[in-house]
């Protein structure tokens, strides 16, 4: 039986940090497997992306629960049935609650597009160009029931160019990204990195 550690990515779209995670886990040595795509948009480019290599992808929606704890532990069934050890979010656009955070307390990171603390919540690159901030990036965090605010693990940087737009900076900072994800969940999946509070 392999020793490696399994894994489950969240998505709501693209999936091209969860592509990065697949194919990192494809390199020899790497501790961990993608055992499982989930997203909340059953039109997520990126169910297909995983299918088509044969990993499990699944969707559930919220708006067909009654609340989002319902929703979140019908999740949890789906990330317990895929007996998972560690969970991936990577473009996941849904708020948890702490209810969910704190059952997958040191299991769950998260990639956000800036360096937090900076630029939590959405259009993080918009906000920095107009801030004329020099340096933005990327940060691979754990999961905590603040939104993202749990403790980092890797960050990235990126220096700001004259005449970026949100949208270059964007694409820029996404090539780390690509690289970051990878390398945080191997810290993690092999134990060099635990969660402390
Ligand atoms: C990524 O840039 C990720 O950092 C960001 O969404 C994008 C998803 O792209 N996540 C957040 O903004 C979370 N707050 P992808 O689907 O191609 O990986």
């Amino acid at each position: 039986m392999s020793d490696k550690k399994r894994v489950a990515v969240l998505i709501s779209g693209r999936g091209s940090n969860m592509t990065a995670l697949i194919d990192a886990a494809k390199t020899p040595n790497y501790p961990a497997e993608i055992v499982g795509v989930f997203s909340n948009r059953a039109a997520a480019q990126g169910l297909e992306t995983a299918r088509s290599q044969g990993i499990e992808a699944a969707s559930l929606a919220q708006s067909s629960f009654e609340s989002r704890l319902d929703f979140e532990n019908a999740l949890t069934g789906i990330l317990e049935g895929w007996a998972v050890d560690y969970v991936c979010l990577a473009g996941f656009m849904r708020i948890l609650t702490p209810e969910f955070t704190t059952h997958w307390l040191g299991k769950a990171i998260n990639i956000h597009p800036s360096l937090l603390p900076a630029y939590k919540g959405l259009d993080t690159h918009a906000r920095a160009i107009s801030d004329g901030v020099l340096e933005a990036g990327c940060t691979v965090h754990f999961v905590t029931p603040g939104l993202d605010e749990g403790p980092a693990i890797l960050q990235a940087r990126v220096a700001v160019q004259p005449g970026d737009t949100a949208e270059t900076l964007a694409a820029r900072v996404l090539v780390e990204e690509h690289r970051l994800y990878p390398e945080a969940l191997r810290l993690l999946a092999s134990g060099a990195v635990t969660y402390q509070d």
